[in-house]
């Protein structure tokens, strides 16, 4: 079992803000290099692209958060908010530089784009489905929702396997980075069915860890 030094309880508030600061890392350099000419190639697309990775990036990050816990007993259940926040935000911007830097707003165009290229669709469901995610992550929505946030919250399953399609879709030929992305996709998800199961056996008959600490 892993034991990494905890972090002081006082520090734990400014360690999400970090987080959040550092979260926004990618996209600030990504539009600098990006305003001052120094992305490569096609500086929108490459702009789009850059937010479209850190959108599935941190996606999978936030379904990561269950398994460190089950596996290795580290809680960053504080940071899991941030993150699935930050996913939000780096696909408002993707969606954002498509409507605006790549299409203009011609929305003829786009709205045939969503309809016609199945890929497109796909992104743009994964994108409605996280709008009542993000509205809801908040204290307020967790007391007020009670059970139906976990089961509301669960739709992040279909919008990590919606990206992750949408990603390897959006390519010509899918190569080792789209399988890198649903590989790991398909790996958390397979966990959540095996979770329960696991953790029975590892608390063992009497509720007693089998594997050190809990
Ligand atoms: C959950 C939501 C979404 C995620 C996680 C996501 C992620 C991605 C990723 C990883 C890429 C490929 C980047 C690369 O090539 O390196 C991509 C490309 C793209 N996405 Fe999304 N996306 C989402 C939603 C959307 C939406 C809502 C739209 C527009 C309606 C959109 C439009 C596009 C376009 C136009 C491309 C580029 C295709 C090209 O190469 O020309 N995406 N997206």
């Amino acid at each position: 079992m892993v034991a990494l030094p905890t972090l002081p309880r006082r520090y734990h508030g400014a360690s999400v803000w970090a987080l959040y600061a550092l979260g926004l890392i990618p996209a600030a350099s990504g539009f600098y290099l990006g305003a001052t000419g120094q992305l490569p190639g096609n500086a929108i697309k490459e702009f789009e692209h850059l937010l479209g990775i850190w959108a599935l990036r941190f996606l999978i990050a936030t379904l990561c958060i269950t398994p460190i816990r089950d596996l290795f007993g580290i809680n960053w259940i504080r940071y899991r908010r941030a993150l699935g926040l930050l996913a939000f935000w780096y696909v408002v911007m993707h969606f954002s530089t498509y409507m605006i830097l790549d299409k203009y707003l011609d929305f003829r165009t786009i709205i045939a784009d969503i309809a016609k290229r199945p890929f497109i669709t796909i992104g743009m469901a994964g994108f409605v489905m996280l709008i009542p995610l993000a509205l809801t992550s908040n204290n307020w929505s967790i007391r007020k929702l009670g059970p139906r946030w976990n089961k509301l919250h669960k739709l992040v399953y279909v919008i990590a396997a919606a990206g992750a399609l949408h990603f390897a879709m959006s390519v010509k030929v899918v190569g080792p980075e789209q399988m890198i992305y649903i590989a790991l996709v398909t790996a958390l998800l397979v966990w959540r069915l095996f979770r329960t199961r696991f953790n029975q056996w590892r608390r063992g008959p009497a509720g007693r860890p089998h594997l050190g600490r809990a």
